[in-house]
């Protein structure tokens, strides 16, 4: 089953100060001569003996005369600051507590300490060894330990969601996690199960996922003072994405336990929002299904009217979530939010566009786009715009429905998924769609191989300087 502690303290970074602690000294190795020079002989020796130029992951202890630990040196190489060198060095140092000597901007402060904790995350869940280090940092002063902590477990929140194999994540356990949050924060929920969807009109929801064991149901939980903003996150769900009838190859299919990265994202966003008691009204819509196959599974031509009233003509069953979206999406504009936000590992193509690491949006809002994609760089957490370029809706034209769900070609295949959102978001709104791959393709410092979170510090840090009380 899976556990989460939704308020514990993130313990590797703490602001309880410490006699023992060890302090840190930052150098570059542009550097290292100026250093070298402030050192004395027995010191400077001692750093060419050990090789140490300043480079990143590099670090020296230096012993004192009782033969205990003095200090230590840690290299930054030549790079700009970044949260992942405090990853690195989190990850090289042996257990003990720490604190930095220099004197940080609380920007560093918050991101030294952000990438410091990152360095901790493991998912153990199913192993024997869990191996635990404790490397503690006592923060600077000047570090806004709440907001780190917060952008700490919701990280954490979206990557556990995202890790956890499909046979313990499915749409009920999905359901069953977000319900553990609203109860955390007193939220209301509300989840449509099975049948009731087709009851309540969400169709592309139940059909697509009533061909898994599991049923599919629609997640609708809300928080906060009713009369202040109103802003919605809805966050793909697809716990396992086979690709139904039109099944993936098993090296596309290997990864799919990601495919509810989305709802994992606005989860983890949903809990920095709740916990900073953001001004702000919140709804989260997930619509939780698996993409499997059986004798009633839907098929490539069938066609489905939506919630909106469109009817889309299946041209692939793997397009899958931009069907569930649209009846999410079209039921959180009814209420006219002052913003509707949506992420979800829609497509290959986005990251044939930009890679892995950098996560494409799309939003309908000019004045929006500029602010994140310049937040994006600011927290470390990046973000890439691409367009919403209208002449591209005629591939999606159908000659039997209204709409079908692929386009006529792969090309532009990031564009025109969002295209497909577009036309069942309310024009008025403004509406942003976020590609994200939810996973790091390969291990770094501060980022397993596995579920990662993409744009929700950018996301929150919007949200937080347009709506704190
Ligand atoms: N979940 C996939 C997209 C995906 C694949 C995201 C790999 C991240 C990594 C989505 O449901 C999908 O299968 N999309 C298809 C759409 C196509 C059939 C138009 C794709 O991108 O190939
Ligand atoms: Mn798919
Ligand atoms: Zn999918």
């Amino acid at each position: 089953m899976f556990s989460h502690n939704y308020s514990e303290d993130v313990k590797s970074i703490t602001s309880k100060p410490f006699k023992g602690s060890i302090p840190v000294t930052l150098v570059d190795n542009r550097k290292l001569d100026h250093w070298k020079n402030k050192l004395d002989r027995k010191q400077q020796s001692w750093v060419n003996v050990n090789t140490f130029e300043g480079n990143i992951g590099e670090v020296l202890i230096f012993s004192t005369d009782e033969g205990g630990i003095d200090h230590i040196v840690a290299g930054k190489g030549s790079s700009d600051f970044s949260p992942w060198l405090f990853s690195k060095i989190a990850e090289t140092l042996p257990e003990g507590t720490y604190h930095f000597e220099e004197n940080l901007s609380e920007h560093e402060a918050n991101f030294a300490a952000f990438g410091w904790a990152m360095a901790d995350y493991k998912y153990d869940h199913y192993l024997k060894d869990k191996n635990p280090k404790s490397v503690i940092l006592i923060v600077n002063d000047n570090c806004n330990l709440a907001r780190v902590s917060s952008w700490v477990r919701g990280t954490i929140l979206a990557r556990d969601l995202v890790n956890t194999p499909t046979c313990d994540m499915g749409p009920d356990e999905l359901a069953i996690v977000s319900k553990q949050l609203a109860q955390q924060f007193k939220a209301k929920i509300e989840i449509t199960i099975g049948k009731d969807l087709l009851i309540k009109g969400y169709n592309t929801i139940h059909t697509v996922g009533r061909a898994a064991e599991k049923e599919p149901r629609l997640i609708d939980m809300k928080w906060g003072n009713e009369k202040a903003p109103k802003i919605t996150l809805v966050g793909k769900g697809v716990c396992f994405d086979t690709g139904g009838l039109d099944i993936k190859p098993s090296g596309a299919m290997i990864t799919m336990k990601k495919d509810m990265g989305g709802a994992a994202h606005v989860l983890g966003l949903g809990q920095m929002i709740m916990e900073s008691g953001l001004d702000i009204r919140l709804r989260i819509l997930i619509p939780a299904v698996e993409n499997n196959i059986a004798g009633n599974a839907f098929r490539p031509g069938d066609i489905i009217k939506s919630y909106k009233g469109t009817t889309i003509e299946i041209g692939n069953t793997d397009a899958e979530g931009r069907l569930v979206l649209c009846d999410a999406l079209a039921l959180a504009s009814e209420e006219d939010p002052d913003l509707i936000i949506d992420f979800a590992t829609l497509t290959g193509a986005a990251r044939v566009a930009l890679g892995t690491e950098v996560s494409p949006y799309f939003t309908n809002n000019p004045t929006l786009s500029a602010e994140l994609l310049k937040l994006s760089e600011n927290e470390y957490d990046p973000l890439w715009p691409l367009p919403l370029y209208l002449p591209y809706e005629k591939l999606l034209n159908s000659t039997l429905a209204d709409i079908n769900n692929v386009g006529s070609t792969g090309f532009g295949g990031a564009i025109t998924a969002a295209l497909f959102l577009k036309s069942f978001v309310n024009k008025n709104i403004p509406w942003v769609h976020l590609d994200v791959y939810a996973w790091n393709a390969s291990a770094s410092a501060g980022k397993p191989q596995g579920g990662e979170a993409m744009g929700i510090r950018t996301v929150f840090e919007y949200l937080v300087k347009k709506y704190t009380k």
